[in-house]
C-alpha cells in the first residue's frame, strides 16, 4: 500500500451554527466547543470519566483506564448494568410514561411503549430467557426483523449479564449458522416471519434451517409476527408470547463489570471469514449515550427516527443503547422505506412530529432520485436536527438534503465511525460547529485522530493519507471474538508500538485534513484507486459525477491497466426520466464533468450505465464485485451480504 492519496475534491460552502441551533444547546458556540475539547484533548481520561457520571453505576470504578496496547479496560472495578441505565433509572423520573418507542409496522398499525411499559416486558422477558438456563456470560442469537421486541431482547440479555449477539434479519441461513458457531450461542430469538417491502419473510423456516447446523443451540424462541403458522420442534422451540404469560414481571438488573461483554455484532472483513466484534459495558455505554445527547442535542420532548436496522451497529448504539441511555423517545420503523411509496419516512415524520432524523447517504441519493414531489407533499417543520452515517455523503446529496429536507433551516451532522468504534468519533456539534457539506468534520471532544502517512508522519493540510485514532476511546472493540490475534493484526499492526509510536488503531479509511482541521473521508484504503502514479478516492469521483444533473447514482472502481496502473471504470445509474438519445454523447460529457470538478486524472476511461448498483443490505455500493467484474469478468468473492444477486447478473450480462 502506497501512503500517497491525492485528494482533489473541493468544496467551499460553510454553514456555521443558527442562532436558533445554539439557543439552548448543550455545546453552544464555537468557543464554548474549542474550550471543552482543548480540555477534553489535553486530558481524555479525564473528560470521559465525567461522560460516565452521567450513567448509574452500582459500584464506582477504581481506576478509568487501563492501557496496554492493544488491550484496553475502562472503567476497572466498576459495576453497572445496561438495562437498569436504559429503563429502571427513569422510573423515578417523570420519564416514567413517556413514550420510549414509537413503532411503526411496515402494514400500517403503531405501537407506542412507555419506559414503564418497556421496562415490564424486559423484565418479563429476562425471567423467561432465565428459565430457559441462561446464564451470565451465555451468548444470545437475535435473528429478528425491526419489531420492539427485538429491543426487548437485547435490553433483556444486557439485564442478566448475557450476551447478544444480533444478526440482521435480511441475512441467510447460511450467515446465522456461522455467526451462531462462531459465538457459541445456547438461544436464538427469532420470528415467524418478519414483513417487508408487502410480503413476508421466513424468518423462522431460516432460523430452522441454521439450527441444524447449530450444536450448540438449544431453545429456539419465536416471536409470533404473522398468522403463525409456522413448524414449532416440541422440547427446542417456544412461542414468545405463552413463555412471557407465565414469566413474573420483577427480574433485579445483575451488576456487571463494567468490561462485561454486552454485545458481539459480526462486520465482514476485506476478506474471508466475518469479524465478531466484541463491546463492553461501561465504556460502551458511556460514549454512546454522551454522543447520542451531544451529537443531537437532545432536548427532553424530542421524537428522534433513526432509520438504520438494528442488525447494524447504527442501530445498536443509536436505537437502543445511546437514546434509551437518555430517556429519548425512538421512533422504529419496521418496513422498507419505499412501501407503499417513496414517501414513508416524510409521512412518518409528519405523522409523528419528528424533530430529528438520521439516516444514510444511500437512501438520501435514494430519495433524490425518485424526486423531490415525495417529500414536498407533507410538513416536515417539525424538523430541527439531520443526521447522516455510513459513508462519505457527497455534496449534492448533502445540499439536497439540507434544503428539500430540511427546509434550509436544520443543522446536519455528518457522523464517522465504525462497528468497530461503537459510538460517533467525528462529528460536527450542532450549536458549535461550522459545517461544509461532505466533511464529518473534527474528532469529538476527547477522542484523538490524525492522517498520517505509512511511516506514521502526518501528512500536510490536504494531503491524503490514513485516518489512525492516537488515543484509546471508551467504546472501542475490545477483540474479535475469540480471535485476539486476528483483533491486533487487522487494527493494531500497521502502526505498531514502537519508540516513535505509541501503538495507533488503524481504521482502514483513507482521508485528508483541510487546513482548518476538518477531516474528509476519501473511503476504504481498498477502495482507493492508483491512476498514473496518483492516488485517488473513487468516493471523490462518484461525488463528482452525481453532482452531474442527470446521474442519481455512481461507482467507480479501478482495473488494471498497462500504461496508467490503472484506469477508472464507472458505473453511473440515472435519475428517474432521464432518457438521453445519445448515450455516446453522454459519456463524454460526463467525462469532461469530472474532469472540470476534479482534474484531468480523475476522468473514468470507462462508462458503463447500469439500472441499479450491487449493494449490501445495509446499502453500502458493493466496489468489490464490481471490481471482479472488470478485472476478471466472473464474481468468486463472498456475496452473501449482496442485496439483490439479480443486479449484478443484469451488469454481467450487459457486458456480453
Ligand atoms: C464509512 C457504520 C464517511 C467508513 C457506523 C467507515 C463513513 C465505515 C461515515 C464503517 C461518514 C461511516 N463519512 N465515511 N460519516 N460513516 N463511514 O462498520 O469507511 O458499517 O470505516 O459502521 O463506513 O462502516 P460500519
Amino acid at each position: 500500500m502506497s501512503d500517497r492519496i491525492s485528494s482533489v475534491l473541493t468544496e467551499h460552502r460553510q454553514f456555521p451554527p443558527s442562532t436558533d441551533a445554539r439557543k439552548g444547546a448543550h455545546i453552544s458556540g464555537a468557543a464554548a466547543l474549542k474550550r471543552l475539547k482543548a480540555k477534553a484533548d489535553a486530558d481524555p481520561v479525564a473528560f470521559w470519566e465525567g461522560a460516565a457520571r452521567a450513567l448509574h453505576w452500582q459500584a464506582p470504578w477504581k481506576q478509568a483506564l487501563q492501557w496496554k496496547v492493544p488491550q484496553a479496560k475502562w472503567f476497572v472495578g466498576g459495576r453497572l448494568n445496561a438495562a437498569e441505565n436504559c429503563l429502571d433509572r427513569h422510573l423515578q423520573t417523570p420519564r416514567a410514561n413517556k413514550a420510549a418507542l414509537i413503532w411503526e409496522g411496515e402494514p400500517g398499525e403503531t405501537r407506542t411503549l412507555t419506559y414503564r411499559q418497556l421496562h415490564r416486558d424486559v423484565s418479563r422477558f429476562a425471567n423467561v430467557l432465565l428459565g430457559l438456563g441462561v446464564k451470565k456470560g451465555d451468548v444470545v442469537g437475535i435473528y429478528m426483523g425491526m419489531v420492539p421486541e427485538a429491543v426487548v431482547a437485547m435490553l433483556a440479555c444486557a439485564r442478566i449479564g448475557a450476551t447478544h449477539n444480533v444478526v440482521f434479519g435480511g441475512f441467510s441461513a447460511d450467515a446465522v449458522a456461522e455467526r451462531m458457531n462462531d459465538s457459541g450461542a445456547v438461544v436464538l430469538i427469532t420470528q415467524d416471519v418478519a414483513m417487508r417491502r408487502g410480503t413476508t419473510v421466513e424468518l423462522k423456516l431460516a432460523a430452522d434451517a441454521a439450527a441444524k447446523r447449530c450444536r450448540g443451540l438449544k431453545h429456539l424462541i419465536v416471536f409470533r409476527r404473522g398468522n403463525g403458522t409456522v413448524p414449532m420442534k416440541a422440547g427446542r422451540d417456544h412461542w414468545w408470547h405463552e413463555l412471557m404469560e407465565a414469566a413474573p414481571a420483577t427480574c433485579p438488573p445483575v451488576g456487571l463489570d463494567a468490561e462485561h461483554p454486552l454485545f458481539i455484532l459480526y462486520t465482514s472483513g476485506s476478506t474471508g471469514k466475518p469479524k465478531g466484534i466484541l463491546h463492553t459495558t461501561g465504556g460502551y455505554l458511556t460514549q454512546a449515550a454522551w454522543t447520542h445527547k451531544h451529537i443531537f442535542d437532545l432536548r427532553d420532548d424530542d421524537v428522534y427516527f433513526c432509520t438504520a436496522d438494528i442488525g447494524w451497529i447504527t442501530g445498536h448504539s443509536y436505537i437502543v443503547y445511546g437514546p434509551l441511555a437518555n430517556g429519548a423517545t425512538v421512533v422504529m420503523y419496521e418496513g422498507a422505506p419505499t412501501y407503499p411509496e417513496p414517501d414513508r419516512f416524510w409521512a412518518m415524520i409528519e405523522r409523528h412530529a419528528v424533530t430529528i432524523f438520521y439516516t444514510a447517504p444511500t437512501a438520501i441519493r435514494a430519495f433524490m432520485k425518485s424526486g423531490e414531489s415525495w417529500p414536498r407533499r407533507y410538513d416536515l417543520s417539525s424538523l430541527r436536527l439531520l443526521g447522516t452515517v455510513g459513508e462519505p455523503i457527497n455534496p449534492e446529496a448533502w445540499m439536497w438534503y439540507h434544503s428539500v429536507i430540511g427546509g434550509g433551516r436544520c443543522p446536519i451532522v455528518d457522523t464517522w465511525w465504525q462497528t468497530e468504534t461503537g459510538a460517533i468519533m467525528i462529528s460536527p456539534l450542532p450549536g458549535a460547529t461550522t459545517t461544509t457539506p461532505g466533511t464529518a468534520t473534527q474528532p469529538l471532544p476527547g477522542i484523538l485522530a490524525d492522517v498520517v502517512h505509512k511511516d506514521g508522519t502526518p501528512c500536510k493540510p490536504n494531503e491524503g493519507g490514513l485516518l489512525v485514532i492516537t488515543h484509546p476511546w471508551p467504546s472501542m472493540l475490545r477483540t474479535i471474538f475469540g480471535n485476539d490475534e486476528r483483533y491486533r493484526q487487522t487494527y493494531w499492526s500497521e502502526f505498531p508500538k514502537s519508540r516513535t509510536c505509541p501503538g495507533w488503531y488503524f481504521t482502514g479509511d483513507g482521508a485528508r485534513k483541510d487546513k482548518k482541521g476538518n477531516i474528509w473521508i476519501i473511503g476504504r484504503v481498498d477502495d482507493v484507486v492508483n491512476v498514473s502514479g496518483h492516488r485517488l478516492g473513487t468516493a471523490e469521483i462518484e461525488s463528482a459525477l452525481v453532482s452531474h444533473k442527470t446521474v442519481a447514482e455512481a461507482a467507480v472502481v479501478a482495473r488494471p491497466d498497462e500504461v496508467k496502473g490503472n484506469a477508472l471504470v464507472a458505473f453511473v445509474t440515472l435519475k428517474h426520466g432521464v432518457a438521453p438519445k445519445n448515450l455516446d454523447r453522454l459519456k463524454a460529457e460526463l467525462r469532461e464533468h469530472v474532469g472540470a470538478e476534479i482534474g484531468h486524472i480523475a476522468k473514468p476511461d470507462e462508462i458503463r450505465f447500469a439500472e441499479a448498483l450491487p449493494k449490501t443490505r445495509s446499502g453500502k455500493i458493493m466496489r468489490r464485485l464490481l471490481r471482479e467484474l472488470v478485472t476478471g469478468g466472473a464474481v468468486q468473492g463472498d456475496t452473501t451480504t449482496l442485496e439483490d444477486l439479480s443486479v449484478l447478473e443484469t451488469l454481467r450480462a450487459d457486458e456480453d
